[in-house]
């Protein structure tokens, strides 16, 4: 790992997601979830603040210790207990349904194999359970995934390796979860934002 991708994306991601906008949707993606939670991509613990109090612990995938020091805060206010429970979303180290709900919030992009991921999700989850998701990705404007093409080489260099034109709508189906509300709508912002601003919001759910 490169020097700016270990201490200063982690950094500009905590800059960048920590609007009362990102606080708008973070509160929408975590309505509904419930007991123990498997948090992909868990950051700066952003999400914390937007969970409901259904939610009993976090146990929280996170490869970047940066990322892990930036959250220190957030999880000591926390009312949640937060474990740091693997670094790999690709491959957990949890227990088959063990876990009640899944939350993914801007890491399916960045994740190498978000199809590994998803299946551990479902692995994971118990029957039943769901995956709450809000993800940016591949926009359905022609022009715009035209600009998503050619800015994803340096998005992904400056980003951690964060890909601009993933469906990931199909990624969440191919997997063999079911899902059960989506919206899909550009985040209102300038719109020469647009390539990065395609958002996916949902939730679905593993097949008894
Ligand atoms: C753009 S940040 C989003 C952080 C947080 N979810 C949020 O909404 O603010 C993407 C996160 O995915 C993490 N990540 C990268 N590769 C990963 C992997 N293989 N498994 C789990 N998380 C990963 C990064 O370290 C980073 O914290």
């Amino acid at each position: 790992m490169s020097w700016w991708t270990t201490h200063v994306t982690p950094r500009l991601v905590e800059v960048g997601s920590t609007s009362d906008a990102m606080l708008a949707y973070r509160r929408r993606v975590c309505a509904g979830l419930t007991g123990r939670v498997v948090e992909l991509g868990f950051g700066g613990g952003a999400n914390l603040e937007a969970l409901p109090p259904e939610v009993t612990s976090i146990v929280a995938i996170e490869p970047s210790d940066v990322a892990w020091q930036l959250s220190e805060k957030r999880r000591t206010r926390s009312a949640v207990p937060v474990e740091r429970g693997g670094l790999d979303g690709q491959r957990l180290d949890l227990p088959d349904e063990s876990a009640d709900s899944a939350l993914s919030t801007l890491t399916l992009c960045t994740i190498p194999d978000a199809e590994a991921a998803l299946r551990e999700v479902v692995r994971v989850l118990r029957p039943g359970g769901a995956l709450h998701f809000f993800e940016h990705g591949l926009a359905p404007d022609a022009d715009v995934e035209r600009w998503q093409h050619r800015l994803e080489p340096m998005q992904m260099r400056l980003f951690d390796g964060c890909h601009l034109t993933r469906r990931i709508d199909q990624l969440v189906e191919g997997s063999g979860l079911a899902i059960d509300t989506i919206e899909r709508a550009y985040a209102p912002s300038l719109g020469v934002m647009r390539p990065w601003l395609y958002a996916y919001l949902g939730r679905a759910v593993r097949p008894a």
